[in-house]
């Protein structure tokens, strides 16, 4: 289970979370992300680790296993999500790995913006993402995940106290009260917004690394006797904590320290970052003012951060690897070089230009992820012969299970269906906009 918070938690908590919350307008945002990650996350959660346990399969297989090789289709979309999330994932992590070693040097707290411009796209970027890429798959290939996991074990909690610490920081500071409303005081007509909706959801699959095997890989070790919707619950309320505690770091800095023009672009000004940006500015101007303290804080924070991205990485390319493994007979050394290699040529482009980047976000997010956990809702909720008995086995007396069934039934499916069909559409038109710009 520790593995599947460390697959959880990462990047997503942190860079995506404060992205997307500062890019659709904050506590609108930020309910509604809470809000599907209960009500649509959860269910699909433990949909998948009953999969998962009840095959102690690969995703692929598990899924045969159940309903028939008529649903090897899916898995198919759950691995072209794997190759696909990490490849770009990977350009960001190489990003952290950036930042971790410029924390010792300490920042400038003058020319975060310029640091972050200079350091997105380009070589740099390009030179730390295969950097990252390497060591993904040095990992797999050599099947040193344990003693990953161990450090994640300690790092985890330590990026936890971090953040923690980091918040309270940032309530002493300044001005952060602007970031507070921001951050917690929802506007409730974007409440009601669609694409709102529709990018909280994509938030909620992706930090929960969820829709494309993740979590069921990790349950497919899990022992009988667990408890899974106790395993569901923790796994989800470390995530979501993880990501919320961030938020009320970074929107009281960006406040605090004058880069709400920067990163959110508020009262008409224009953007000098983006939101993509909003954790890799907020948070070096912080480590700058905090003076010497401030370089350790950042190397501690940066690393902390790198770990955990490195735990979510190893969680993407093992669907992948497993894949290789299991459809063309590769052994793990071989799978985990040639494809984690396809997935860092794939990832190049977005080395190149944040718009790239973002367009794949959007894609497997919307996409893949959303359209994942639809069919995993429909995979369990109707295929399955008795999901109830599977996820039953080592919670005997929970009495909700119906409630479980009939949510994967009908109601995941319809929030689903409403947001993929605003959504696919919308990312058809940003590939375009890419292409003809
Ligand atoms: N959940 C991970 C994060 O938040 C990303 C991830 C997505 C990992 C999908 C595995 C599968 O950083």
């Amino acid at each position: 289970m520790l593995a599947a918070v460390g697959s959880a938690v990462g990047l997503g908590n942190m860079w995506r979370f404060s992205y997307l919350t500062a890019e659709y307008g904050g506590a609108a945002f930020v309910v509604l992300y809470l809000a599907i990650t209960l009500l649509v996350g959860l269910p699909v959660l433990l949909a998948e680790l009953a999969v998962g346990r009840g095959a102690q399969r690969s995703p692929i297989r598990a899924l045969a296993h159940f309903g028939g090789s008529a649903w090897r289709p899916l898995g198919a979309v759950f691995v072209a999500a794997g190759f696909l999330i990490l490849s770009y994932y990977s350009v960001i992590a190489g990003w952290t790995v950036r930042y971790a070693l410029h924390a010792l040097l300490g920042f400038d707290g003058d020319g975060v913006v310029e640091y972050f411009v200079e350091i997105r796209e380009g070589w740099d970027a390009f030179g730390f993402h295969i950097l990252f890429m390497a060591i993904t798959i040095g990992v797999v290939a050599g099947g040193v995940k344990r003693g990953i996991e161990r450090t994640a074990l300690v790092l985890m909690p330590l990026l936890f106290a971090l953040v923690i610490g980091l918040a309270v920081y940032a309530a002493t500071l300044d001005g952060s009260a602007g970031g507070y409303s921001y951050y917690l005081a929802p506007d409730f007509s974007a409440i009601f917004s669609r694409e709102v909706l529709t990018q909280a959801s994509g938030q909620a699959f992706f930090s929960l690394s969820l829709g494309m095997g993740a979590m069921m890989t990790f349950a497919s070790y899990l022992e009988r006797s667990a408890h899974l919707p106790n395993e569901s619950l923790v796994i989800a309320f470390a995530d979501m904590g993880v990501a919320f505690v961030a938020g009320l770091v970074v929107f009281p800095m960006i406040f605090a320290l004058g880069l709400a023009d920067a990163v959110i672009g508020t009262a008409g000004t224009e953007r000098d970052v983006g939101t993509v940006g909003a954790l890799f500015v907020t948070l070096p101007k912080a480590f700058a003012e905090m003076g010497a303290g401030g370089r350790i804080v950042g190397l501690l924070f940066f690393s902390a951060l790198l770990v955990g991205a490195l735990t979510s990485a190893l969680s993407l390319l093992e669907v992948v690897v497993s894949a290789a493994m299991d459809g063309l007979g590769w052994e793990r050394r071989r799978a985990a070089v040639v494809m984690g290699a396809a997935v860092a040529l794939l990832g190049v482009p977005a080395a190149w230009s944040v718009d790239v980047l973002g367009v794949m976000d959007g894609i497997a997010n919307t996409i893949f992820l959303l359209g994942g956990g639809l069919g995993l809702a429909v995979f369990v909720g109707w295929a399955m012969q008795d999901p109830v008995g599977e996820v039953s086995t080592g919670a005997e007396g929970v009495r909700w299970f119906f409630l479980w069934r009939w949510l994967l039934r009908i109601a995941v499916p319809l929030v689903l269906v409403f947001v993929l069909v605003d959504a696919i559409p919308k990312t058809f038109q940003s590939v375009a906009a890419l292409f003809g710009s």
